[in-house]
């Protein structure tokens, strides 16, 4: 798919490059950081049927997006799994023109039902989120009791059927951090990227302090002792991910250090909600209402004209300025609604 559209840059010269795509905010797990049982209930508002996209409105949407050089897309949630029929929308997704990637994030444990017809349908590659390999670990952290089992055989349905898999775990402090170095064992040597992501501070209701973000460099230390490894260049321009290969050849890990070692200079990502609001940082506070001009029958070009015109303005580099030390109290979007 070859793309010979326009490209825009936002006020600091960064192109708009990915486009995540979060299809419902709804998820089968509780993760305590993410979605604490206690606030996300049966009395949660989510999303109704009808505030939701439709998929003709994310096809239209994608296509403009293509249009202004976006290449990469990547589909999230809460767990984007539990959306019907799915796999109809990639292969929408799949047929624009310009979209060389089609990547989803999942907590996998639909998987072994759908990766064949993901797969079919063009989907490239998933990212499975698994926070610990221990049973017991893993339940408290899922919120629902589930053992690793059921990610494992989604992940494996994922290879058989011939997706890319990458592994990403979480590490908070105190809660699974013990559970680093199983992880690296069990993933070393097995044709799937384990990435450890810091704790960040998105959200409302996951406690976060600086107290517990286990760094790149403890994560990386802490493996090297065992498992010697050595660093490796990025994969292309705004990869998040610092890579790094074991040195006897066991396969290769990676760290998203959003916290110590932020990565805004080089942020290409616009995220659209479920609802069809449109975020240029996954901490902003505020989206803009995409869903409603696109309902009040406005031309594919003034939509892009909408468009262009929020990308352009975009200042943000939140994280960067976490670093800095800027006081940064705001009230942000739910993990879960955005799909990180
Ligand atoms: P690849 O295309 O495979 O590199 O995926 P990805 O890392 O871009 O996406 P994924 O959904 O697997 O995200 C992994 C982690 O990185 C999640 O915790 C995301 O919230 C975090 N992440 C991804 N993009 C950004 C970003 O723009 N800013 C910050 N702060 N974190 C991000
Ligand atoms: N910090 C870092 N990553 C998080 N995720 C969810 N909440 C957080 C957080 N506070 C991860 C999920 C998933 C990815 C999309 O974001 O575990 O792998
Ligand atoms: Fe669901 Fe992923 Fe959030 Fe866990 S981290 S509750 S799997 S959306
Ligand atoms: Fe991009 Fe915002 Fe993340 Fe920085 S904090 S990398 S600007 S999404």
């Amino acid at each position: 798919m070859e793309n010979n559209n326009q490209y825009i840059t936002d006020h600091f010269k960064r192109p708009l490059k990915d486009l995540r795509i979060s299809v419902t905010d709804q998820c089968n797990f509780r993760c305590t950081y993410c979605m604490p049982a206690e606030i996300f209930d049966k009395d949660y508002p989510f999303l109704t049927k009808n505030e939701l996209l439709s998929f003709d409105e994310i096809v239209r949407l994608a296509e403009i997006f293509a249009g202004l050089g976006t290449e990469k897309i990547r589909i999230t949630g809460g767990e984007p799994l539990l959306r019907k029929d799915l796999d109809q929308l990639i292969a929408r997704l799949y047929q624009i023109d310009g979209i060389k990637d089609i990547a989803l994030t999942t907590n996998a444990v639909l998987l072994t039902k759908k990766a064949a017809k993901l797969k079919a349908a063009g989907l490239n590659r998933v990212n499975v989120s698994l926070d610990a390999i221990e049973d017991e670990e893993f339940g408290k952290i899922n919120g629902r009791g589930t053992g690793s089992q059921p990610v494992l055989k989604g992940i494996e349905a994922a290879m058989k059927a011939g997706l890319q898999v990458k592994v990403n775990m979480v590490v908070k402090k105190g809660l699974n951090d013990t559970q680093v170095l199983p992880m690296a064992k069990y993933f070393k040597g097995k044709d799937v990227i384990l990435r450890f992501i810091e704790f960040m501070d998105v959200g409302n209701h996951n406690g976060w302090n600086m107290e517990t973000v286990m760094s790149k460099k403890d994560i990386i230390d802490q493996i090297h002792q065992e498992m010697p490894l050595t660093a490796v260049e990025a994969n292309y321009y705004g990869e998040v991910a610092s890579r790094y290969r074991y040195v006897d050849g066991g396969g290769e890990i990676g760290v998203i250090s959003s916290v110590t070692d932020s990565f805004c200079s080089s942020c290409t990502r616009i995220r659209l909600s479920a609802e069809g609001k449109l975020y240029t940082c996954l901490f902003a506070s505020q989206g803009h209402d995409i869903r409603k001009i696109m309902r009040d029958e406005v031309s594919d070009n003034q939509l892009m004209m909408e468009i262009i015109s929020i990308w352009s303005r975009r200042k943000d580099r939140y994280s960067d300025e976490r670093k800095e030390g800027k006081p940064l109290k705001r009230k942000k979007i739910e993990m879960s609604y955005i799909g990180g």
